[in-house]
């Protein structure tokens, strides 16, 4: 270990493998049943994810990526001096380094991920490339109301930092409901730097979640390989067929597991039963538009300060100030 490894402090509140049968048990019951997406990243899932962001046919990264090459000194003015950086599910890093790598003098980097290894790892590998910075990592499910560590110097504001077009997960009012607990803990005069995902052709947007070499599959079955291991349920893995289908009504995509066959499932004392074709939605990933996402981050009382996007529009970020 390094002095600097030894220096940062994890604050651990990850998630009870309780809560993740609680709410299994909740969403096997409901109709339609659905198991939550945040569960896809245990070790496995996290690298898998990782393979998604390089996959030709999965755009969003790139896309986000792009945009920070090209504007990521405008984004780090737009965001000022002495910041206090909060990242969610900032996952391997590469972004939230281009962007700390051009703040001004930011005063601490806490980064906040449900997947505990994932988290050290890339905080370890941050601390080196900036030692003078203080890293502050929390091991947490960001949407639960956390208590943050405080930074050992008083920054000027708080920015937070939510890439990755994660809040396409959240349902509309409850990305709202969010968007107004991020803006209390941003407080007056912090802001938020938001990656999302835009609208665009259903083909588009279904090849990426379709993926040819077959991760996203992988993925999507990972939840069910995971269940079977911590929650001692017992799926057949192979009883199980992945499809990705967008709703054009509801600006979303659906990622669901198709049962293949007549089956019973046991999971945490309850048998729950599944008819060939019966499907298990696994995540929702909302795709945006500008104004409409404007108007929802409005509603949780933010103010647009600006947005880029790639040049082929397939992509925003944004960034929201607090009103004071
Ligand atoms: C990490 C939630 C942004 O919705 O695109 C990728 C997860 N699911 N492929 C997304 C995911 C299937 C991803 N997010």
């Amino acid at each position: 270990m390094t002095p600097t490894n030894e220096r940062m402090q994890l604050l651990d509140l990850e998630p009870a493998a309780s809560d993740f049968l609680a709410e299994a048990l909740a969403g096997l019951s409901s109709q339609p049943r659905t198991l939550p997406s945040k569960f896809f990243y245990d070790e496995r899932g996290s690298d898998l994810f990782q393979e998604i962001c390089r996959l030709p046919e999965y755009y969003i990264t790139r896309a986000e990526t792009e945009i920070l090459q090209l504007h990521v000194a405008e984004l780090a003015d737009s965001v000022g001096a002495n910041a206090e950086l909060v990242g969610f599910g900032t996952g391997a890093g590469v972004k939230t380094r281009m962007l700390l790598e051009c703040l001004a003098d930011p005063i601490a980097y806490v980064p906040i991920d449900i997947s505990k290894q994932r988290l050290l790892d890339s905080a370890a590998a941050l601390q080196l490339a900036m030692p003078h910075l203080e890293i502050l990592p929390v091991c947490a499910d960001y949407l639960q109301e956390i208590r943050l560590p405080q930074p050992s110097r008083k920054p000027a504001h708080v920015a937070v930092y939510f890439p990755g077009s994660t809040i396409g997960n959240l349902e509309p009012p409850v990305a709202r409901d969010f968007l107004r607990r991020v803006n209390r803990l941003c407080g007056p005069s912090g802001g938020l730097i938001i990656g999302v995902d835009l609208q665009k052709p259903r083909e588009i947007i279904e090849l990426a979640y379709n993926d040819a070499a077959g991760v996203t599959a992988e993925f999507n079955r990972n939840v069910l390989v995971r269940a079977n291991r911590e929650l001692g349920a017992d799926f057949v893995i192979s009883q199980w067929r992945h499809r990705a289908i967008y709703n054009d009504q509801d600006g979303r995509i659906e990622m669901h597991l198709i049962s293949e066959s007549d089956q019973t499932v046991r999971l945490g004392g309850q048998q729950f039963h599944f008819t060939a074709g019966d499907k298990i939605i696994t995540e929702y990933s909302y795709k945006h538009t500008v104004e409409g996402f404007t108007a929802l981050a409005a509603s949780a009382g933010f103010r647009l300060a600006r947005t880029w996007t790639d040049p082929q529009q397939l992509f925003a970020v944004f960034h929201f100030t607090v009103p004071d």
